[in-house]
């Protein structure tokens, strides 16, 4: 069984910022309570003729071009969103289309904030068995399209991005224990209802009553999502760490998604691992839910900071609940 690596990342936001303080002109709510709260200052919006598969070219491009691959190679194309351009097909075959990765099957993976690493584990698999060469791993988000502006618990906390990575078999001369060596995840279908967008599917297809009522849009009770967010994540990285014979020192960087500050704060406390060692970018993207992970990977490889051979302990939890947590020697 071969080892997936990552050797290519990109990330895209879209130029318009969105303040704390111009929400507080449009709801009844201050930068200080969303900073002190959250730890959010901006987010970025896409354009009106901006759909979720045109963020996802731009991030790949990047990620394409530092990987040195090129689109016709890829053989697998997946995309982690909650946002597809629309509901079938999938934003993935937009997405290879317009790259014009011709060779490669297309899917997305619906597993919300946690999508990238539920799609990683996938890719991984994959490249395990020999299955393929390459994978493009998007996660892509325009949540900005699903926010309820009305609700003033919700909406500070959503913005639009996408992150991205190629990954191939470790090599020989990239020695053992290199690349992904392990993502475990999880799902508890028993908290849907805590966190998601009611209407739209099967179970509720829209009508003019519930888009008036916002049911396409995300719902969600903030306090119960950040307690499950905090016990689930704590339990998970304690997992990961204990099964691989881990000391924390060993850990040099997390990359975690971006939900709340406080909630990564609060987690890394109690597993007692250093927050100086996350990489931290809400502040000015706020959550974007499935680009969270590839984004942050990426503005942490291109500032120079990940060294080959550094331990990155990865984790996220979104809707479902799902979550899961992982490790990368880089
Ligand atoms: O990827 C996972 C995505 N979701 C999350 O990560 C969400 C996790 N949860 C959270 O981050 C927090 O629950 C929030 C930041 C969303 C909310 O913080 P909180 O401390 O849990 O606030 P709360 O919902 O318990 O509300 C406390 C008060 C309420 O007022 P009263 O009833 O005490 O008078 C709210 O009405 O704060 C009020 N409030 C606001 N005030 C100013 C709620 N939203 C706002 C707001 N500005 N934007």
């Amino acid at each position: 069984m071969r080892q997936a690596k990552i050797i290519g990342t990109g990330s895209y936001v879209p130029s318009k910022v969105l303040s704390n303080d111009e929400l507080a002109t449009r709801m009844n709510t201050s930068d200080a309570w969303i900073f002190e709260r959250t730890g959010i200052r901006t987010r970025h919006i896409a354009a009106p003729e901006e759909a979720t598969s045109d963020l996802a070219v731009a991030a790949s491009i990047q990620a394409l071009r530092m990987a040195g691959v090129d689109a016709w190679e890829l053989e697998m194309v997946l995309v982690a969103t909650v946002t597809p351009d629309m509901q079938t097909p999938a934003c993935a075959v937009h997405l290879a289309h317009k790259l014009g990765a011709r060779r490669a099957f297309a899917f997305d993976i619906g597993a919300a904030c946690a999508g990238s690493l539920f799609a990683m584990s996938v890719a991984s698999q994959y490249i395990a068995t020999g299955a393929v060469k390459n994978v493009l791993v998007v996660g892509a988000e325009l949540l900005s399209r699903v926010t309820n502006w009305g609700d003033r618990g919700s909406s500070i906390l959503f913005g639009d991005g996408a992150g991205a990575m190629v990954l191939v078999p470790t090599e020989e001369r990239d020695g053992p224990g290199r690349g992904l060596l392990a993502l475990q995840l999880y799902s508890d279908g028993s908290a849907a209802d805590i966190l998601c967008i009611p209407g739209g599917g099967s179970r509720a297809p829209l009508t003019p009553e519930s888009l008036v009522a916002q049911h396409h849009k995300v719902s969600m009770r903030g306090r119960e999502v950040y307690k499950f967010a905090v016990t689930a994540l704590v339990q998970a990285v304690e997992r990961i760490v204990a099964e691989h014979n881990l000391s924390l020192s060993q850990i040099q960087h997390v990359v975690a998604h971006q939900a709340n500050v406080r909630i990564l704060e609060a987690i890394l406390e109690r597993v007692g691992i250093s927050f100086e060692k996350a990489h931290i970018n809400i502040n000015r993207y706020g959550n974007t839910s499935s680009a969270s992970v590839p984004l942050t990977l990426d503005e942490a490889n291109r500032s120079g900071k990940l060294k080959a051979g550094d331990l990155i302990l990865v984790m996220a939890i979104g809707a479902g609940m799902s979550w899961g947590a992982g490790l990368i020697r880089w």
